[in-house]
C-alpha cells in the first residue's frame, strides 16, 4: 500500500510516500525556520501563507521522488491536529481534494501518534513502551502498549522543553529556534558552570515544569548583566541543557521502573538534542533499560511518521470524511477525529 503523508501542523510543510507503513520512499520537509528566526518565534499568519505556496511543490516532489504519481496512491494521511489552525487547514485542504479527485480514502492523523510511533519507520519494536515525545509544544510520557493503546503518564505543566529551549535562545540572543544553536554551543560548554533548577525531579508525579528554568535563566541575565553572560555562552548554554535533560531522563527512566518496561523510545524535535542522546547512552539509572531515538529527520516534524500511522488505520478501512476539521488542539488518547 503506497500512503502520502501530509504534515503542516506547525513551521515545516512536509509530504512523504511510505510503502507498507514502514518503508520510507520519500520524505520531503520544507522548514520556515529563515521566515520567523527575525521574529523569535513562530509567526502563525505567516506560517499558513507560507504553506499556501510550499504545500503542492513539497507534494509535487515527494512523489517524484518516490518514483510514482497520483494515480498509484493507496490513500493519503493528514496532520488534522494539534498544531496552528491555519497551518493545518492548508494540508488537510490539499489532502481532501486530492482524495476527492483520485476517488482515494484519507485519514486525519493525530501529530502526536505520529511522533510516538516514528521509531517504527526505523526498527521493528515490541510492545510495551514508554513513549516520550519531546518537541516545540509538547513533553508527553507516555506507556504505549499497541498501535492506538496509549496511556498519558506525564506531560508538562507549563512550557514544553522544546519551548524552553526556544525562550532561552532568545533570552541569550540567539535567534529561533533555539535548541539547535543552544545544543551546539554547549558542546564546548562545562555543564556544570552555573546551577538552573531541575524542576520537579524528584516530584512523585511524572509531569514537568519548564517555566521556571526559563525565569532562572532571565534572572541570571538580569544579575550578571549581557555582557558578562555573553563572555560565558557556551557554560551557559551547556548547563541549561543539562538541567533539562537531567529531568527528562530522571522521568522517563522512573516511568519505565513504575509500569515495569524495559524500553524507551523518544520523539519530537528535542529528541535531536546530543546531550539527552549522550546523558540516556551513558546514565547509571537506566541499567536494564533500553532507549530508541529516531534518525534527526524523523525527530522533527515530517510527513513519513503521518503515513506510517495513516497506513496502519487505512488498511483497517478506516477514512475520514470530507467534513472533517482541524483541531488546534487534540489530546492523545482521545475520541477519533470527527
Ligand atoms: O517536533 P518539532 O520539530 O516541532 C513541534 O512539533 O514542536 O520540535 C521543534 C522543537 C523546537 O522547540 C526546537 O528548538 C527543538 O525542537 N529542537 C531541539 C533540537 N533540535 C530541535 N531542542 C534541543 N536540541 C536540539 N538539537
Ligand atoms: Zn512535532
Amino acid at each position: 500500500m503506497l500512503i502520502l503523508g501530509i504534515e503542516t501542523s506547525c513551521d515545516e510543510a512536509s509530504a512523504a510516500v511510505v510503502e507498507d507503513g514502514v518503508k520510507i520512499r520519500s520524505n520531503i520537509i520544507y522548514s520556515q525556520d529563515e521566515v520567523h528566526a527575525k521574529y523569535g518565534g513562530v509567526v502563525p499568519e505567516l506560517a499558513s501563507r507560507k504553506h499556501i505556496e510550499t504545500i503542492v511543490p513539497v507534494v509535487k516532489e515527494a512523489l517524484e521522488q518516490a518514483g510514482i504519481t497520483l494515480k498509484e496512491l493507496d490513500g493519503i494521511a493528514v496532520t488534522a491536529g494539534p498544531g496552528l489552525i491555519g497551518s493545518l487547514l492548508v494540508g488537510l485542504s490539499l489532502a481532501k481534494s486530492l482524495a476527492y479527485f483520485q476517488h482515494i480514502p484519507y485519514i486525519g492523523i493525530n501529530h502526536l501518534e505520529g511522533h510516538l510511533t516514528s521509531i517504527f519507520l526505523e526498527e521493528e519494536l515490541s510492545f510495551p513502551y514508554i513513549g516520550m515525545v519531546v518537541s516545540g509544544g509538547h513533553t508527553n510520557l507516555y506507556l504505549v502498549q499497541g498501535f492506538g493503546d496509549y496511556l498519558l503518564l506525564g506531560k508538562t505543566r507549563d512550557d514544553a522543553a522544546g519551548e524552553a529551549f526556544d525562550k532561552v535562545a532568545k533570552l541569550l540572543g540567539l535567534g529561533y529556534p533555539g535548541g539547535v544553536v543552544i545544543d551546539r554551543l554547549a558542546k564546548d560548554g562545562d555543564n556544570q558552570a552555573f546551577s538552573f533548577p531541575r524542576s520537579m525531579i524528584k516530584d512523585e508525579s511524572l509531569d514537568f515544569s519548564f517555566s521556571g528554568i526559563k525565569t532562572a535563566v532571565a534572572n541570571f541575565v538580569k544579575e550578571r548583566g549581557m555582557e558578562e553572560v555573553k563572555k560565558r555562552l557556551n557554560d551557559v548554554a551547556a548547563s541549561f541543557q543539562q538541567a533539562v535533560v537531567e529531568v527528562l531522563v530522571s522521568k522517563a527512566v522512573r516511568a519505565a521502573r513504575s509500569r515495569g518496561v524495559d524500553k524507551i523510545v523518544l520523539s519530537g524535535g528535542v529528541a535531536s538534542n546530543s546531550a539527552l542522546r549522550s546523558l540516556f547512552k551513558h546514565s547509571p539509572e537506566k541499567e536494564n533499560i533500553k532507549v530508541y531515538f529516531p534518525s534527526p529527520l524523523l525527530c522533527t516534524d515530517n510527513g513519513a511518521m503521518i503515513a506510517g500511522v495513516g497506513y496502519r488505520y487505512l488498511k483497517e478501512g478506516k477514512s475520514s470524511p470530507l467534513s472533517l476539521n482541524a483541531r488546534a488542539r487534540w489530546d492523545l488518547p482521545t475520541d477519533p477525529a470527527e
